[in-house]
């Protein structure tokens, strides 16, 4: 159902980038190895996504039957809406009995599975029907919101722009979800406290290299591939569903081994790890450089959070909230940018990227 040559990317803002099927599927695979159950008798909503662009919806009327799922619901936002200026419908919209020229360019549509339709004796992807929502189904409307509601989960890549809006849409459901977010999200002030309090996490894939999208822009590509343009983003999946890895401890040496023969020049053949100027706790660069057998509080990246276990560590804050930064104010004489831990090396204040705070749980050894 692709449509590519009748969009007019020039309009499309950065948020017309698509996720790819393996990676959703490499994604969603997980939950379900973990508990074959998790999607079972499930309603499914997926709010920002045409099949026509959207391999999420593919990708779940693909697996409707494996998954147990009771209904696949997916909503689209109306072209008009996007900003799309040069469009035409697909084929399959207007030789549908449903087609409203009108209602093509501003109102959103609505996928919906949960009946065999065409009567082969299977749930797929041939059952799925549609209609034109009443409005252009932003997810903010009260049209999408009752469909957020009627489901017990929500999956999808949202807007980047509005991710905020987005997010804060997503936690007052609660209900179960996955979705794909910058990997800077984990720092905002909407989002750290459920980091923190292990109300949401990190999914299965881990955030190194980014991940690949196919965009719309063709004035922000990194790669060709096939044809398709592609970008490269920062972004990560976010989660309230449980998988493996979650509960998976992180496999550390001690402080003195890590001091003999960390792989990181930083830390290996120091006396000790550095303090902060600024809050009474160590600075660990990097994840894999956590001594596993110190009880005070440590530093440490924020892509610590991909591999964070909860029954190993307890999250004590960020950096953004705890850093004094009157000690430094002192001793600087001025401030350059917002609250952040620093070091001093050689005499000098160092100002360090943002870290999280985290202390080992004292039953783990
Ligand atoms: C990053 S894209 C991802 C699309 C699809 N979920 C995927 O991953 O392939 C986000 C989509 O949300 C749509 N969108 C933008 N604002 C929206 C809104 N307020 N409500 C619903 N969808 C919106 C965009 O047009 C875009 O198609």
């Amino acid at each position: 159902m692709a449509n590519d040559k009748l969009y007019n990317a020039k309009q499309a803002k950065n948020d017309e980038f698509y996720t790819q099927y393996y990676d959703i599927e490499n994604e969603v695979k997980e939950y379900f190895d973990y508990n074959h159950d998790i999607f079972r008798g499930k309603t499914i909503l997926l709010p920002c996504d045409d099949p026509e662009w959207s391999n999420f919806t593919k990708f779940f009327a693909q697996n409707f039957e494996k998954f147990g799922l009771k209904k696949l619901i997916s909503t689209s936002y109306a072209v008009e809406s996007k900003k799309i200026n040069e469009w035409e419908p697909t084929l399959f919209e207007t030789e549908s009995p449903y087609y409203d020229a009108d209602k093509s360019r501003t109102n959103g549509k609505i996928f919906i599975l949960d009946e065999d339709i065409n009567n082969d004796g299977r749930f797929n992807i041939n059952d799925l029907h549609w209609s034109y929502l009443e409005g252009d189904g932003d997810f903010r409307s009260d049209e999408v919101k009752a469909l957020r509601d009627e489901a017990d989960i929500i999956v999808t890549n949202p807007p980047f722009s509005i991710f905020r809006e987005y997010f804060a849409w997503l936690m007052e459901s609660g209900k179960q979800f996955l979705m794909i977010a910058n990997k800077n999200c984990i720092t905002y002030k909407e989002v750290f406290p459920y980091i923190k309090a292990d109300k949401i996490w990190a999914g299965h894939r881990l955030w190194s290299g980014g991940m690949w999208f196919e965009t719309k822009n063709p004035d922000d590509v990194d790669e060709v591939v096939d044809g398709v343009n592609m970008k490269n983003i920062p972004a990560i999946w976010l989660t309230n569903m449980d998988h493996e890895r979650h509960h998976e401890p992180l496999k550390l040496m001690t402080m003195e081994r890590n001091l003999k023969h960390s792989k990181h020049k930083e830390i290996r053949g120091k006396n000790e790890y550095d303090k902060y100027v600024n809050y009474d706790a160590i600075e660990v660069p990097y994840t894999d450089a956590i001594p596993e057998d110190y009880n005070g509080i440590m530093g440490v990246p924020i892509s610590f959070i991909e591999k964070y276990c909860p029954d190993q560590f307890e999250i004590i804050g960020i950096g953004l909230e705890l850093a004094d930064m009157d000690i430094i104010r002192e001793k600087l004489g001025k401030l350059d940018g917002g609250p952040r831990f620093y070091i001093e090396q050689n005499g000098e204040l160092i100002r360090l990227y943002e870290r999280i705070l985290i202390q080992k749980r004292q039953n783990i050894l």
